[in-house]
């Protein structure tokens, strides 16, 4: 499943005909690997706000260098500006002024994140120029190139303290393929989170449940919930059973074969959380299907199992399991829901209603979490997996260029940002929906 057209674009002819014929011409993303550093390269900071004094210590905590203005010859690997202190609109001229001049000492796969504070906690001039921040990043995202990425983070003033985890993943290559994404931290619920004792491992100790894990999303999700120190318990369908035992056995974990459909697969997911393991730290609700047709030809086996996997069943499973008190105090719930959610698709109408369900699913539960639990969702985008190898050629070749990567995402994108809600240190990162879709051109 490797990206040909990638491949071809990089040899001496590809290069020759992408530049003459203004083909989209994909960065070979930098992704992380287990021993690298966060952020290999300089980090400049700009910008004057609640935020800019602590960033330097923040950052030093993690292992990232920064500094407040960049040296003759040398090049920034990010950027991060504090926008928190723009009162009005005059005040949004200092984004031009910190970021034109560095725009052309970035290194390759930059990374560039703007403070704000969430424009429904201010009023008046304030509110204005925070809300127009969105338009800074989500088109900076566009214009940045060479596999760069762009976020808004809207940080509570309650929760100045408790951005660590969201600066370790958005500064990384853990976010290769989030882009032009804005998130709220201390904005519902929860202000505060666990400080981490081990960056490498923010898991250590806990348990995480994820559904649809025998391969796909849900196999690399696992892998990387494991490789942060959680024992995972895979579910799959019977027909998986082998290759999710497989991998549990490879992850020093615990497997679960049930359809989440079935009636009673709540309470025997809850029985097995509470006598196997104590209870829940993390659930994930990878498990998802596509029976996609036009509405007109839609027949009614069609809609009901989508809506049955993608939405009830993560529904009904995350009720019992905060009902029957499994889910241990700080505990992570992780939807994963689609960018057809989000833009609709032709021949989706049963499945983008599961996946915006999915999305009014943390809508409903954000506020109502009690004991520092959170509830987030993953929007992926076009991922390159066995369900999007079934897609025609033509199809999935426009689906993996329009973004503003032109390539498609991989598993591991989606399994780094679901860690990243995952985290102990992400206890004030509630109520967000991220796209993982490389900043796609379609829907917001
Ligand atoms: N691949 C993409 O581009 C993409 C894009 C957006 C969203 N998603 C979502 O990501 C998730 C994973 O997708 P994927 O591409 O890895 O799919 P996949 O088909 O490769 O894997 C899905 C897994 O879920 C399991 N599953 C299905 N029905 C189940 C049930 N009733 N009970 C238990 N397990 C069940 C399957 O056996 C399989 O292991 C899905 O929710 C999907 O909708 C994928």
């Amino acid at each position: 499943m490797s990206d040909r057209y990638q491949g071809f674009a990089s040899t001496p002819i590809g290069r020759l005909l992408v530049k003459n014929l203004g083909l989209p011409d994909p960065t070979a993303l930098e992704r992380w690997g287990a021993g690298d550093r966060l952020v290999d390269g300089l980090v400049v900071l700009g910008g004057d706000g609640r935020i800019a004094e602590i960033l330097p210590t923040t950052l030093d905590g993690l292992g990232i260098a920064s500094a407040t203005s960049l040296e003759d010859g040398v090049r920034a690997k990010a950027l991060v500006f504090d926008a928190t202190g723009i009162t009005d609109t005059g005040g949004l001229l200092a984004l031009q002024e910190f970021f034109t001049p560095l725009m052309r000492r970035l290194e390759s796969c930059p990374r560039v994140v703007v403070v704000g504070t969430p424009p429904e906690l201010t009023s008046g001039g304030e509110r204005v120029a925070q809300r127009a921040l969105e338009g800074f990043t989500r088109s900076l995202g566009k214009e940045i190139g060479r596999g760069g990425t762009v976020q808004l983070v809207y940080v509570a003033p309650a929760a100045d303290g408790a951005v660590d985890s969201t600066l370790a993943f958005l500064l990384s290559p853990k976010s290769a393929y989030v882009s032009g994404q804005v998130v709220r931290i201390g904005a519902h619920g929860s202000t505060s989170t666990e400080a981490v004792a081990d960056w490498t491992r923010p898991l250590d100790g806990k348990v995480a449940l994820v559904t649809g894990a025998s391969r796909g999303i849900g196999e690399e999700i696992a892998r990387v919930l494991h490789r942060d120190g959680a024992t995972v318990v895979g579910v799959d369908v019977p027909q998986a059973a082998s290759e999710l035992q497989d991998l549990m056995t490879e992850l020093d974990g615990d497997h679960l074969v049930l359809d989440i459909t079935a009636p009673d697969a709540p309470q025997r997911i809850a029985h097995h959380l509470r006598e196997h393991h104590g209870g829940v730290d993390v659930v994930v609700h990878n498990a998802g299907i596509t029976r996609d047709r036009r509405l007109a030809n839609m027949a009614e086996d069609r809609w009901s199992s989508v809506i049955a996997v993608n939405l009830t069943a993560p529904e009904l499973i995350t009720r019992e399991l905060l009902d029957a008190g499994v889910v241990n105090a700080a505990g992570r719930i992780v939807g994963v829901a689609s960018i057809a959610g989000i833009a609709g698709n032709v021949g989706q109408t049963n499945y983008a209603t599961s996946k915006a369900g999915i999305i009014g699913l943390v809508e409903s539960l954000r506020d109502e979490l009690a004991d520092g639990i959170t509830v987030n969702a993953v929007a992926p985008g076009f991922i390159v997996t066995q369900m999007t190898a079934a897609v025609p050629f033509a199809t999935r070749e426009v689906g993996q260029r329009l973004n503003a990567m032109s390539q498609g995402g991989l598993p591991v994108d989606v399994a780094e940002t679901v860690a990243w809600f995952a985290s102990a240190g992400s206890g004030a990162v509630n109520g967000n929906v991220v796209r993982v879709c490389g900043q796609m051109m379609l829907g917001a």
